[in-house]
């Protein structure tokens, strides 16, 4: 069974880890049956599952449901969870939901923001709760953002991110992940913090790397991100099979012929 010591050790020994996001007990053991490292029950399930337009809908009880559903199906991975858009705007809020999560079967609680988190992110530890930052492109953001546009792209913007990163690691995070940065900027935080960093449309300098599943099967319909690849029609997943594109895409991971150039953002 992977653990943060795990992920911990992969780090230091530069072997990179696999995580996708999981809303159901079948993905979940085909997870299993790939060796999938990480799961994400992501509120990404808003889309992808519920037809909104945005992950704002998604409550803590929806994600305390797929994250139940989850975790029974699946022994081997980590398990993270996100808490939803305004869950954890007090530290109560904060303390009160990451529980409902923890007790649906989450092994960390993953929350969007900066250097304004530090104080859930100390009270969560204290209490025994691992934390997961997601820094970048955060969604439950996308009407401060204006759309989902990469992120960090000016050397000042660039600079905030990286202090924000320190910020979160120093108060007690375990985990980050960063979405839609630039590849040298995902680089250098992945190089500055020693907890384990998961990109996603980050490039390929992260220790590890994240994709909603739908995606990586192609699964989807209008624009398709630049950092997604479907590995259900790769021609390497000879069974054309869904638990095949998990293998290859943890396979792909691993030995780190994904993401490649074209991937990324710069
Ligand atoms: O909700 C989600 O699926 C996510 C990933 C895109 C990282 O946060």
């Amino acid at each position: 069974m992977i653990t943060l010591t795990t992920l911990n050790k992969y780090k230091k020994e530069g072997r990179k880890f696999s995580c996708l996001t999981c809303y159901d007990a079948m993905f979940a053991k085909m997870m299993q049956n790939a060796e999938i490292d990480t799961i994400l029950i992501g509120d990404s399930l808003g889309m992808v599952v519920q037809g909104h337009d945005s992950t704002l809908p998604v409550s803590v009880a929806d994600m305390a449901y797929h994250t139940a559903n989850v975790a029974r199906s699946n022994k081997h991975a980590l398990i993270l969870a996100d808490l939803p858009f305004m869950s954890y705007s007090t530290l109560n809020d904060a303390i009160a939901n990451a529980r409902t999560l923890m007790q649906a079967g989450a092994h960390v609680i993953k929350i969007e923001g900066g250097a304004e988190l530090i104080g859930i992110i100390s009270t969560l530890a204290q209490a025994g709760t691992p934390t997961c930052v997601h820094l970048g492109l955060t969604p439950q953001s996308v009407n401060v953002f204006g759309g989902y546009r990469v992120q960090g792209k000016s050397d000042e913007a660039a600079e905030k991110l990286l202090n924000d990163a320190k910020a979160v690691v120093a108060a007690g995070a375990s985990l980050l992940v960063l979405e839609c940065v630039p590849a040298p900027l995902a680089k250098a935080v992945t190089e500055a913090v020693d907890v384990p960093v998961i990109g996603i449309g980050a490039g390929a300098d992260t220790d590890g790397q994240v994709l909603v599943m739908h995606d990586m099967l192609g699964v989807t319909h209008g624009r398709v991100a630049r950092f997604v690849h479907d590995f259900l029609s790769d021609e390497r997943n000879q069974s054309r099979s869904v638990e095949g594109a998990f293998a290859l895409f943890h396979q792909s991971v691993i030995e780190g012929s994904y993401p490649q150039q074209q991937h990324q953002f710069n």
